[in-house]
């Protein structure tokens, strides 16, 4: 009798958790895709390619990178970003030179040149893509979170 019943109960849960599995696969990145199957891989799409720059959502953001960086090389053997944004290039480019804050190492001491810590700027610096997001955020920024606490501030 126990054992009957426990078997049920394990089953009802596996239905459950089955049911949440199947859920998942209706929506999100997978699309209709069931867990146990590769999906066909999203189509490229170009990157955004403009001068105009992008409102941060927060002061610390990274600045988002207005311009394409398609075929740019980023690696030991060169740095395509710092042809433009180095100190020295700026005249030339019309760049913005990259932050003071990327000459710091970790002990917080200014070097003369770019950080090592610094080098790989797309660890920190993306492109943009003309896309809908494939899901959905509710992120609030911190303007319209410091405004709710007005009165008649921003929802
Ligand atoms: C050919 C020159 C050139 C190269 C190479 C280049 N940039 Fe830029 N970048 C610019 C210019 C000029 C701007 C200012 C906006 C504009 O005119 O497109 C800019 C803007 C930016 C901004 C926006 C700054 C802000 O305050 O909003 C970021 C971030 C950036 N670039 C990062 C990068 C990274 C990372 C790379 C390498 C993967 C790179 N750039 C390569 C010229 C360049
Ligand atoms: C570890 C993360 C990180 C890396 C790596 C990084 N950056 Fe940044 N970058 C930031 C952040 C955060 C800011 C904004 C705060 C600041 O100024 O430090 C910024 C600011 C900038 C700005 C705007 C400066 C201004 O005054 O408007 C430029 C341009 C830039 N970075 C270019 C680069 C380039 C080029 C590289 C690679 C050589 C690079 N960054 C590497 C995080 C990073």
């Amino acid at each position: 009798m126990m054992t009957g019943l426990r078997t049920l109960a394990l089953a009802a849960a596996f239905a459950v958790a089955a049911g949440a599995l199947c859920a998942q696969t209706q929506s999100g990145l997978r699309g209709g895709t069931p867990l146990d199957t590769e999906g066909q891989a999203a189509r490229m799409t170009p990157m955004r390619n403009t001068t105009e720059k992008e409102i941060r959502n927060y002061p610390e953001q990274p600045p988002l990178i207005p311009h394409s960086i398609e075929s740019y090389q980023v690696d030991l053997n060169g740095n395509k970003c710092l042809s433009c944004h180095a100190r020295a290039r700026t005249g030339e480019s019309q760049a913005p030179m990259l932050s003071i804050t990327h000459f710091m190492d970790r002990d917080g001491q200014f070097l003369a040149s770019v950080s090592p810590r610094r080098f790989f700027c797309t660890q920190c610096h993306v492109p943009q893509h003309d896309v809908k997001p494939p899901v959905t955020n509710d992120f609030t920024d911190i303007d319209t979170l410091l405004s709710r606490t007005q009165p008649g501030g921003r929802r």
